[in-house]
């Protein structure tokens, strides 16, 4: 399904024409299909049904409260990295016993505030770490579940700020420690060392690191279950692809087809921790055009949108179609791909206000020409774009809305100069 379409010529999301939007919420504003979100939840949890996973859909890719809420209704547990996610995951109505607890630096506040919620996991990263919560569930008198994160030493040929898995990277034990790990800690009494834990990158746009990593953690599960410990759990995280601009990610059912049967059968609760996969498409980012500009031989589109509101482009050099909401006759585009080509159009750099030269949103795209006040789209933004925005330039955040058929609601206000300053107001 695709809930965003151009019916009459006009950008839609659902039911709500998106010029409708951006004047009733102003710009940028980011819009979020209802609709979407569900349907990718549930493409995930039918691909995998035969394993009957816990499905912990990762926070940090896409954090609003409303759609938190929205996805638990559907069968979500979260996957959260800090206080605040937990914060945010306990907020929507997340049942506890269900969350797995990520992240190389848990603070001692964060070991404490999980123990006291009562989550499912701490998927551990380091001996240190693990010495530390041992530490304070014997303080607390509290039992608790881990899980070590192994990392695999996996290459799985994504962006190197997004790979996880390999060895020189900080996340993880890798395979030998691992056994070391569970020979030295693996016994405790209240920290129960009863599973596994992967991620190895985002987005991974190819099932065989995911094989290769699972088979190789299997391998570690049966010498584990040999040294007598009971190996209850295997998560094998996130980083699912996503279609960002070419159509060619895997579908949740493709990296199903190789996954579930590696796992099927094996005395393993299996848990997977999805973000991008669920809210990628699920957003859109609007912006308006302020001016445009020719410099030498480059023309220049200059939005209210910048860096500020998505950063993927600036920080990994990410592609995000982006494409007039009303385009004209002859304009609207038949497939998302950035190296579309459509006669009469112009090639155009996308920016932003902000003062740097990384603050660009699309660069060298051939878009139907634009002018004043146009309204701009750019897609795949629902994951790691809100979340990732900052108030940089003392740029007050953008508004979230929630569209779900014919009805747009308001899930996130826009921050006031008083949100920017309010903190500073400080004896
Ligand atoms: N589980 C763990 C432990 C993770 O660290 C992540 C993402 C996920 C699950 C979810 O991955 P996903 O399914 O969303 O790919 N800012 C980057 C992505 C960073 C991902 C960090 N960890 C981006 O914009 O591409």
């Amino acid at each position: 399904m695709d809930a965003f379409r151009f019916v009459n010529g006009i950008l839609h999301c659902e039911g709500v024409p998106l010029p409708q939007a951006a004047d009733r919420f102003g710009t940028p504003v980011y819009v979020y299909s209802a609709a979407t979100l569900r349907d990718r939840y549930d493409a995930v949890a039918s691909a995998f049904a035969e394993l009957k996973p816990i499905i912990c859909y990762s926070v940090k890719s896409c954090q609003n409260l409303h759609i938190l809420r929205l996805l638990r209704e559907r069968g979500a547990s979260f996957d959260v990295v800090s206080g605040g996610e937990l914060t945010r995951a306990l907020e929507a109505g997340a049942d506890a016993s269900k969350i797995v607890f990520a992240g190389v630096g848990k603070t001692d506040a964060e070991i404490r505030q999980g123990i006291q919620a009562g989550i499912g996991w701490f998927n551990v990263e380091s001996e240190q770490e693990l010495e530390n919560l041992i530490r304070i569930t014997a303080e607390m008198d509290r039992p608790v579940r881990a899980a070590l994160r192994i990392n695999p030493d996996v290459d799985p040929k994504t962006h190197v700020y997004t790979t996880t898995g390999k060895q020189e990277t900080k996340f993880g034990v890798d395979l030998v420690r691992a056994r070391n790990v569970f020979d030295r800690y693996g016994r405790d009494a209240r920290v129960k060392m009863s599973a596994l834990h992967l991620h190895i990158g985002s987005p991974v746009n190819t099932v065989e690191p995911y094989v290769e990593a699972i088979e190789k953690t299997l391998a570690l599960i049966r010498h584990l279950r040999e040294d007598g410990f009971a190996v209850d759990t295997l998560d094998i995280g996130g980083g699912f692809g996503t279609d960002y601009e070419t159509g060619e990610a895997p579908s949740p059912s493709e990296y199903a087809a190789r996954i579930v049967p590696l796992l099927h059968g094996r005395g393993l609760t299996v848990i997977l921790e999805p973000g991008r996969t669920i809210s990628a498409n699920a957003g859109v980012l609007l912006g308006r055009v302020l001016y445009t500009k020719q410099s030498g031989a480059k023309r220049y589109v200059i939005t209210d949108v910048a860096l500020t509101e998505l950063v993927r482009p600036a920080l990994y050099g990410a592609r995000h179609f982006a494409w007039p909401v009303v385009p004209g006759d002859g304009f609207v585009p038949e497939a998302r791909r950035c190296d579309l080509h459509l006669a009469d159009t112009e090639l155009v750099d996308v920016v932003g206000p902000v003062c740097e030269s990384s603050d660009f949103l699309a660069k060298g795209r051939w878009l139907p020409p634009l002018k004043r006040g146009d309204l701009l789209a750019v897609f795949s933004a629902g994951a790691y774009g809100f979340v990732m925005s900052s108030q940089y330039n003392s740029r007050p955040r953008s508004p979230e809305v929630l569209i779900d058929g014919h009805s747009a609601r308001l899930i996130r206000r826009r921050e006031t100069y008083d949100d920017l300053v309010g903190p500073e107001r400080v004896e």
